[in-house]
């Protein structure tokens, strides 16, 4: 078993931030967004693990480097365009070369272990199994009809969903896979789907399982989410980085990074990421911060100035 994990999107959700520090990388409670992911495959028993880059391929390549420090061997290849993520996950084949593998979304965490899921592909033969969750708003995701635990009908982001049930950012696939990714044809919003692919296996006849998944589940591709993801991580505690020196009231959910300098009245639901300096006259809350930032105050505030200022 192999692992795929995408991390070629632009994080333009999380701007002007993500234009310093890839989505992927982003920390959250002091570790890489990415090393959740690594430690999710690892316990699937995943060695090998190829990551889809796109631009963002020096920064991502530079920070998890061959991977022997999360005891992974780590390649990447490069997606040219970020054009769904059938297309990016046709750029990892040749890693593959005719195995099983686990698709994991780069920026997807988990509060339980994925392992039962990918025990049952392997006790099961399935063509593919694709990890759903119940959501409030199905219509934000792919969505999947399930009879029993298979798979018979599956919309992305339909306006009118079928069913509650998320395809929630974790996919099992055997082989069968690359013989339906050559025939797939953009969809609406202009991408290669993975539910389109999966949806012709079902039309083929092939067993499609749905794997249940009951923890929480996170993204981390917005502000809000991803400050949640990091209150749940750090039990809503605050976690001060090494050489991080900090010139303010500390109040919940707050993670700085190593050698950051925070001067500001309070400080409440944020990240303020390694290296920092942050200068606020009055609060910061509910903020994710990097570089250089002076400012009265920071609510509801993405940023990330250079040194040249903004
Ligand atoms: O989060 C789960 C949802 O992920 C599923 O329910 C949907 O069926 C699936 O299509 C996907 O929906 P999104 O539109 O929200 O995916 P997003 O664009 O956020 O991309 C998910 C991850 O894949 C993200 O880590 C970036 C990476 N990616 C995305 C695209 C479009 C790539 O590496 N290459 C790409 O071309």
């Amino acid at each position: 078993m192999k692992g795929v994990v995408l991390a070629a999107g632009k994080g333009s959700r999380l701007y002007p931030v993500t234009h310093h520090v890839p989505k992927p990388l982003l920390p959250i409670c002091n570790r890489m967004t990415m090393e959740y992911a690594f430690d999710q495959l690892r316990d699937c028993g995943v060695k090998e693990v190829c990551v889809v880059v796109g631009s963002n391929e020096p920064q991502v390549r530079a920070a998890l480097g061959d991977g022997s420090q999360f005891n992974l061997a780590l390649s990447y290849v490069k997606q040219t365009e970020p054009k769904g993520l059938a297309h990016a996950v046709g750029f990892a084949k040749e890693f593959v070369a005719g195995d099983s593998f686990i698709l994991y979304l780069g920026d997807a965490v988990y509060s339980q272990p994925l392992r039962p899921f990918v025990d049952k592909f392997r006790q099961s033969g399935c063509a593919n199994l694709n990890l759903v969750k119940e959501v409030a708003d199905p219509s934000r995701f792919g969505v999947a009809n399930v009879s029993g635990d298979r798979i018979t009908r599956l919309v992305e982001k339909p306006k009118n969903p079928e069913s509650n049930l998320a395809m929630a950012g974790m996919y099992v696939f055997g082989p069968k896979i690359w013989d339906v990714l050559p025939n797939l044809q953009p969809s609406g919003r202009g991408e290669y789907e993975i539910t389109d692919a999966i949806q012709i296996l079902v039309d083929q006849g092939e067993t499609v399982l749905a794997g249940k998944y009951e923890g929480e589940w996170f993204d981390t591709g917005t502000l809000d989410s991803f400050l949640e993801t990091s209150g749940h991580l750090c039990k809503g505690g605050s976690l001060i980085g090494e050489g991080a020196v900090v010139n303010a009231e500390v109040g919940e959910n707050v993670v700085i990074g190593a050698t950051a300098q925070v001067t500001a009245t309070s400080l409440s639901d944020c990240v303020i990421l390694p290296g920092s300096k942050v200068t606020v006259t009055g609060q910061v809350a509910h903020s994710l911060l990097g570089g250089h930032v002076e400012s009265k105050e920071c609510v509801n505030v993405v940023a990330f100035n250079d040194e040249r200022g903004p």
